[in-house]
């Protein structure tokens, strides 16, 4: 499993890390990178990527956005198809971000596992402990072989 996230104020990187911790319980092998250094090589070595990025100017950020486009013909090309999870860091909105990652990721196709989750505001304790229960239900699934 593949934890990916792009950040500028810390937030989406609080909330990518407690997607590992999460995520560790149930499965080992998960691994936590930032967009800027991994490719579609990384992407096809896991079982599921759960992304995790803000929402800028009612679009994904342009850090994850780079990934995205990067990877996509790579991917597409190679029949790489994997179940992907969703977070989206938000000031107080973030369905533009969440309907763009659908759009391209649906093209690879990659396909949804879970119902994308939406933080708004700078994450506090609560968004920290639901940002780790998205990790756990996202390895959890992949473990399972459910995705
Ligand atoms: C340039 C810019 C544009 C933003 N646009 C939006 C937006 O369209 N909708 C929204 O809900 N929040 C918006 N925000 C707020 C961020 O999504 C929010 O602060 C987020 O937690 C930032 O996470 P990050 O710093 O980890 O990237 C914007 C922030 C910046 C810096």
């Amino acid at each position: 499993m593949l934890i990916v996230y792009h950040s500028q104020s810390g937030a989406s990187a609080r909330l990518a890390a407690s997607c590992w911790l999460g995520a560790l319980e149930h499965n080992a092998a998960v691994r936590i990178e930032r967009a800027a250094d991994v490719g579609a090589l990384e992407i096809k070595q896991s079982a599921g990527v759960l992304l995790v990025c803000a929402e800028n100017s009612g679009r994904l950020s342009g850090g994850m956005k780079d990934l995205l486009d990067r990877v996509f013909y790579p991917l597409s090309s190679a029949g790489c198809s994997l179940p992907y999870a969703l977070l989206i860091s938000a000031g107080n909105d973030g369905r533009g971000a969440v309907a763009e990652a659908q759009r391209i990721l649906r093209g690879i196709p990659f396909t949804e596992a879970l119902e994308p989750r939406i933080i708004r505001g700078f994450p506090d304790l609560e968004a920290l402990k639901s940002a780790e229960e998205l990790g756990a239900g996202f390895a959890t699934g992949l473990e399972m072989g459910i995705f």
